[in-house]
């Protein structure tokens, strides 16, 4: 919106240093990576994240490839965190003269339904008030935005998984040169990267487990374990220095927008982590809504904007179900019975010989075109 001379004003409810400390995610797509350097902020992307045309997927003891760039006409991934993308994200935005207010508080949205809605929060003490022509609601999953829209508009869609992830990351070399989603009896784990140094991976457990159960002795065992080869491939091992497990969940609202204010991301819907849609989804959110308020803009029409949540919804609906299926190929459901373990095996099994099969995984995992 900026490079379109739209003014607006960002309203961070945290710290700079806490938004760009926290760890998350790291995997881009093709259109995040294309977004990025479109707006000017890849620069540092393209200098230190790693690029990556496939991933392995490991099950019965032995990896199969997926080929990114032959299998969709050249696209591949990009492994950068999301602080990283965040820190570059605001340095430009400060940069180039846009607002960010950070530690913002009592954010509260008025006059939804009005031509000029206003927002209201707290700042150093005062109050404060922003008189806006549009709101965009891109505050998350326990933001102030989907609250306020009123009872009875939206219609929720969700799944709640029986399991979480356990993460790490750990000062090691990398223990594979591209990440591997593995299936084992003993649950699912991943193995990504960081860096030549830091290293990110993940275990399934009970979402309800605690990492001060998981030692790093037995981590290492549980990781020796779950992607245990037939040639006797182990990881690479180091300190770990963060822990961290999550709930996984599948979540959406339908409608994205009511008057004046549109949700994007989180705000709106959440995937399970397999597959690494989150961030991407939000990012795609945001291209499709400041592309409507440009044209808005420009042309006085309100078509883009009234179809805001029907384009956003048909990409995001997408990734559910590839998020979806991907957490459903890859974990042990507890109480899974040997059935459902051997459909699994075979899925992957299928998905990793038939071409059709791969290139449907790769056209997802490196994102689908917007529209
Ligand atoms: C990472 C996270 C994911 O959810 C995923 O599918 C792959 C990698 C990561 O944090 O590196």
């Amino acid at each position: 919106m900026q490079l379109a001379g739209i003014e607006s004003v960002v309203l961070e409810s945290r710290s700079r240093k806490d938004i760009e400390e926290t760890i998350r995610a790291g995997v881009l797509e093709q259109g995040t990576v294309d977004l990025m350097n479109e707006i000017g902020a890849g620069a540092r992307m393209m200098r230190e994240g790693f690029p990556h045309e496939g991933i392995h997927l490991r099950f019965d003891g032995r990896d199969r490839r997926i080929d990114f760039p032959a299998l969709t006409g050249g696209k591949k991934v990009m492994v950068y965190a999301q602080h990283e993308v965040i820190k570059d994200l605001v340095a430009l935005r400060l940069q180039t003269g846009g607002e960010i207010r950070f530690e913002v508080s009592e954010v509260g949205l008025h006059g939804l339904d009005a031509e000029a809605p206003r927002v209201r929060y707290r700042q150093g003490g005062a109050s404060h008030e922003l008189g806006c022509d549009f709101i965009a609601g891109c505050d998350g999953t326990q933001g102030v935005s989907r609250p306020a829209i009123p009872a009875g508009v939206l219609s929720v869609y969700e799944r709640i998984y029986p399991f979480g992830w356990y993460g790490i990351l750990c000062n090691a070399p990398p223990s594979s040169d591209e990440l591997i989603y593995a299936l084992h009896e003993r649950g699912f784990a991943l193995v990504s990267t960081r860096s030549p140094e830091v290293q990110r991976m993940y275990l399934q457990v009970d979402p309800a487990d605690k990492v001060e159960n998981w030692s790093d002795e037995r981590t290492w065992a549980e990781f020796r374990a779950r992607l245990a080869t037939r040639d006797g491939w182990l990881p690479k091992e180091g300190p770990i220095f963060h822990k961290v497990i999550v709930g996984m969940r599948s979540f959406v609202v339908e409608p994205m927008q009511h008057g004046r204010l549109f949700l994007a991301g989180d705000a709106a819907h959440v995937v399970p982590p397999t597959g690494a849609k989150g961030l991407n989804l939000a990012a795609s959110d945001v291209r499709i809504l400041a592309r409507a308020i440009a044209a808005h803009y420009k042309s006085g029409s309100r078509e883009l904007l009234q179809d805001y949540s029907a384009t956003a919804l048909r990409r995001i609906w997408k990734a559910q179900r590839f998020s979806w299926w991907m957490t459903s190929m890859l974990h042990r459901f507890p109480g899974g019975d040997a059935f459902q373990y051997r459909v699994q095996l075979s899925e992957l099994d299928y998905v990793t010989s038939s071409r059709a099969a791969s290139a449907s995984l790769a056209e997802n995992y490196v994102g689908l075109p917007l529209d």
